[in-house]
């Protein structure tokens, strides 16, 4: 357990120092792609008309932030270990006159802070890959979920053709490492990120993942030559 925390204190750590870049660096480096990504869960999560939602590793709470302009009547709890990347979002909610709606709250995925049943859906945005127990944290999103309400994952994943496999192992590896490592000032938080990404047990892997997390139906969509992958199960 000791370890698990060192773990979950240093991936705290990387995301506190380069809070102040992530918003940039993020929109940047997936060319504004990523805000289409969170645009296509929000909209898939608002059909089921949810009135609680947990966003786990919410960052600087982009996701939040979409889910409550497209969804007028849902709140938002969104959690994460980072404080800087919190702090930032906090910021955010309230220059969009959403602090009504969205709370953030400093929390590990792992020993989530609710009661059994509280949410009528959970989502996560390139988060689940950085949980140090993966089964463990989709076991805690399944427990604080209500019978009958959805997970959706969004994360990274790997194109399985040419030439999109092997355009996206040169930019993991090379660009990214290369400009974020310039632009946050932290080298090692860019070369994580690939590294993360493909060690991350992605498409039917994670689907067992979370199948074996009692979650049912699940199922998975790729986006954008499979570079992401949208996750869907339901408890
Ligand atoms: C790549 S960012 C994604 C942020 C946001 N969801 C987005 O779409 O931009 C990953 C976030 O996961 C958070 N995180 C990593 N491990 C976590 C854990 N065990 N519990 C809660 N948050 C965690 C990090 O602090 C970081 O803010």
């Amino acid at each position: 357990m000791e370890e698990l925390n060192k773990k979950s204190d240093n991936v705290a750590a990387m995301f506190n120092s380069i809070a102040a870049k992530y918003d940039f660096l993020n929109h940047f480096l997936s060319l504004g792609i990523d805000k289409l990504w969170r645009c296509r869960l929000v909209k898939q999560l608002a059909k089921s008309n949810p009135r609680q939602v947990l966003d786990i590793a919410t960052g600087t709470g982009d996701l939040a932030i979409q889910l409550a302009k497209h969804h007028k009547s849902v709140n938002i709890t969104g959690v994460d270990i980072s404080e800087n990347m919190l702090s930032i979002g906090r910021e955010k909610i309230l220059k969009r006159k959403l602090e009504e709606r969205i709370n953030l709250k400093q929390a590990n995925s792992l020993n989530l802070p609710f009661a059994d049943g509280e949410f009528d859906a959970a989502m996560v945005a390139f988060g689940v890959r950085n949980f140090e127990d993966l089964s463990k944290g989709i076991t805690e999103i399944h427990r604080v979920l209500k019978n009958g309400g959805s997970l959706y994952v969004l994360e990274f994943s790997m194109p399985s053709r040419f030439p999109m496999r092997n355009l996206y192992r040169f930019y993991f590896r090379r660009v990214l490492p290369f400009v974020g490592g310039i632009v946050s000032g932290s080298k090692s938080a860019y070369t994580y990120l690939p590294e993360s990404v493909f060690a991350f047990p992605e498409k039917e892997k994670f689907v067992e993942i979370m199948a074996n997390a009692g979650f049912k139906n699940c199922s998975y969509k790729r986006l954008t030559f499979g570079v992401a992958s949208i996750y869907v199960g339901s408890k």
